[in-house]
């Protein structure tokens, strides 16, 4: 385990946050006026709703207030919640990563994190999420970069609060780190990696020369209007949770930018969705100019029952590449916000590798009709052809159409037939609840998984005590009305 340096001094807090303070004082309009650096709807709502910028007393404990909201670090209100929360959230992890790869990993004292021991980590139940991303991180960087050995420049957009930056400092061979934020969290970031890792702090500043390399051992920091000046090459650019959340045009800004920047062999990781702001579709994310290395649901089960389930995309840049069958990468990427994501790990393999089979491809042609807003467009979608070639994911959107129809009758049908054919993980988990609101049950009687779903996800026990198929209804619909095919 790659500890944290010796607690970081009052003194050196101290200066870290006059250099970014300085930086946002005399940058964040400028940099707000740019397409990178505008701040969505989506986020202008949580800046408003939480405290920014803490002093120096308030970040010392900054893991106690609302400076975390909406990056995974949400206080619950007392004690004993949040110790619940702990449990409930590492519950969920472990189904993703082993815990043992959780407590390997070291969690700073700083912020005075709320720390429970569950499954042998004494941890945050924020760290449990990070780690899982950057435990994942980690991995596709050893499958997918050419030399992961070497140092590594890393780039990372929107980095949070800093956890998975300062994760990837003991995962990986960071050569030099570069984080790109809008002012309020590149503030709480940068002085949190800089107060945990042994780094130096570099500027990037929008009017200052042009950046030909960034020294090994810098945390570089800017906002996102720097992005013209730096002619640095990074080996790995990661954008989590975070695309998904900025305006269209944001997006289209950052995918052009980071086609120019990536150095020989180096990938973009993304783990985004769709349907939260600008980006309403899988193919929306322009990725004419790179090849998608990997494709698939990001963590076995999400962090809330109804979320958007983000897609993990491996990008390589490809600069004469037409891009990919966007047609295809919607109807995957719609797919899984119905949690489908073992049932597809071998369709997205081969579609990866250009290679699905006629069958396949002509099934999910099918299927990409399903997601409408129009029912009988979705009857017409579940094809003679879909149901042979792919008959547990036919049978289960089935079943959800009918169930939304409050068609209870055929949606139970549908459903077992579903489960019978070995739905797996997070989809087989939705179709054991609607089960049990269609049979009135408060228990999740055919659930026979290593998984306490029940207690991880109390929304979920709430819908079965009420017996309450509302929430899973809206979902259906707003997921199906992206309307593919029109
Ligand atoms: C939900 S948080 C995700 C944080 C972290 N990546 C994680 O895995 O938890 C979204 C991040 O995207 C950042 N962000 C939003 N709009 C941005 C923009 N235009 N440019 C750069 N970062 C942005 C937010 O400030 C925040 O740090």
């Amino acid at each position: 385990m790659r500890q944290a340096p010796h607690m970081t001094s009052i003194q050196k807090l101290k200066s870290n946050f006059s250099l970014v303070q300085d930086l946002i004082d005399t940058e964040a309009k400028k940099s707000a006026a740019t397409v990178w650096g505008r701040t969505s709807e989506f986020w202008e709502g949580i800046f408003s709703e939480r405290s920014n910028f803490p002093s120096m007393v308030d970040f010392l404990a900054f893991r106690r207030g609302d400076f975390g909201y909406g990056m995974a670090d949400e206080r619950q209100g007392e004690l004993a919640r949040e110790e619940e929360h702990a449990r409930r959230t590492s519950e969920i992890f472990r189904q993703t990563v082993d815990p043992r790869r959780i407590g390997e990993l070291d969690e700073s004292s700083l912020g005075a994190p709320f720390v429970f021991e569950n499954f042998g980590a004494l941890r945050s139940a924020a760290f449990w999420t990070n780690a899982t991303t950057a435990i994942r991180i980690r991995d596709l960087v050893q499958r997918h970069h050419a030399s992961p050995a070497n140092t590594l420049s890393v780039l990372e957009i929107g980095a949070g609060w800093g956890c998975v930056s300062d994760l990837l400092h003991q995962l990986l061979e960071i050569g030099s780190y570069t984080i790109i934020d809008l002012p309020e969290n590149l503030f709480l970031s940068t002085n949190y990696v800089a107060a945990t890792r042994d780094v130096r702090l570099v500027p990037l500043r929008i009017t200052g020369p042009k950046i030909q390399s960034i020294a090994p051992g810098s945390l570089a920091f800017g906002l996102p209007g720097c992005l013209p000046v730096i002619d640095h090459k990074y080996d790995v650019i990661i954008n989590s949770f975070s695309l998904q959340e900025m305006d269209l045009a944001t997006v289209k800004g950052y995918f052009s930018w980071i086609a120019d920047i990536l150095a020989p062999g180096g990938i973009f990781l993304s783990f985004n969705s769709h349907g939260k702001a600008g980006v309403l579709k899988p193919s929306d994310y322009p990725l004419s100019g790179f090849r998608i290395r990997e494709l698939g649901m990001f963590r076995v089960y999400p962090s809330g029952l109804l979320n958007t389930i983000p897609y993990e995309m491996v990008l390589s840049a490809a600069p004469d590449d037409a891009g990919c069958d966007e047609n295809t990468l919607d109807v995957l990427g719609c797919l899984m916000q119905f949690g489908l994501g073992d049932d597809l790990k071998d369709i997205c393999a081969s579609f990866v590798a250009g290679d699905i089979d006629k069958d396949t491809q002509s099934a999910l042609n099918d299927l990409g009709g399903f997601f409408s807003s129009s029912r009988s467009d979705r009857a017409k979608a579940l094809t003679k052809r879909a149901e042979q070639m792919l008959p547990a994911i036919t049978s289960y959107l089935r079943a959800m159409d009918a169930f939304a129809a409050g068609e209870m009758a055929a949606a139970k049908i549908a459903f077992s037939e579903a489960l019978r054919l070995r739905l797996s993980g997070f989809a087989k988990l939705r179709a054991c609840a609607h089960m049990a609101i269609i049979d009135r049950r408060k228990e999740l009687a055919l659930w026979d998984e290593d998984f306490h779903a029940l207690f991880a996800y109390p929304e979920l026990k709430r819908i079965l005590e009420a017996s309450d198929g509302g929430p899973f209804k809206l979902q259906f619909e707003k997921i199906v009305s992206v309307n593919l095919r029109s």
